[in-house]
């Protein structure tokens, strides 16, 4: 098991003013930041990182929302670090979010979600090496 996942603050939270208060809340998790960006993706850049939902109904309206406004990209440390980020945002849809969650509190819709989580070790390791460099992370 993996102590690493890879984060982004996506651009509706970092354009409500949300981003210090996320990373307050990911910190205070217990998370440590081992490699921290604060970039604006192309549709291109945005469109690559999520090819895995090509296919899927939406990917058109989420290349244009990633890539709408500067975002947060980061990786994290921790035991258990994937699936306790992923507990820690709460459920993709916010309205199913748990109470307390980075999503519930700070997301407004499936789409415009507030925060990213790796979905798996081998998906944290690929997605922190998009965004990062050896130089980068320590
Ligand atoms: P993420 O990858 O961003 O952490 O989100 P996730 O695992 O909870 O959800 P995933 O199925 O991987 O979907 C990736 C992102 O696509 C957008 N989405 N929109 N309109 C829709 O029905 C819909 N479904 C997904 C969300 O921004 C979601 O986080
Ligand atoms: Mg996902």
């Amino acid at each position: 098991m993996s102590n690493r996942t890879f984060t982004m603050i996506k651009p509706d939270a970092t354009s409500k003013g949300d981003t210090g208060a996320i990373l307050d809340q990911i910190i205070k998790a217990g998370f440590s930041i081992k490699a921290l960006k604060w970039i604006k993706l192309t549709k291109e850049q945005a469109g690559e990182f999520y090819a895995i939902h090509k296919e899927r109904a939406f990917y058109g309206e989420l290349v244009e929302f990633m890539s709408s406004g500067p975002i947060i990209a980061a990786i994290l440390e921790k035991e258990n670090a994937v699936a306790d980020f992923r507990k820690l945002i709460g459920a993709t849809n916010p309205a199913l979010a748990e109470e307390g969650t980075i999503r519930k509190k700070f997301a407004a819709s499936i789409g415009e979600n507030a925060v990213h989580g790796s979905d798996s070790d081998e998906n944290a390791m690929i997605e922190g090496d998009f965004f990062f460099s050896k130089l980068e992370r320590f």
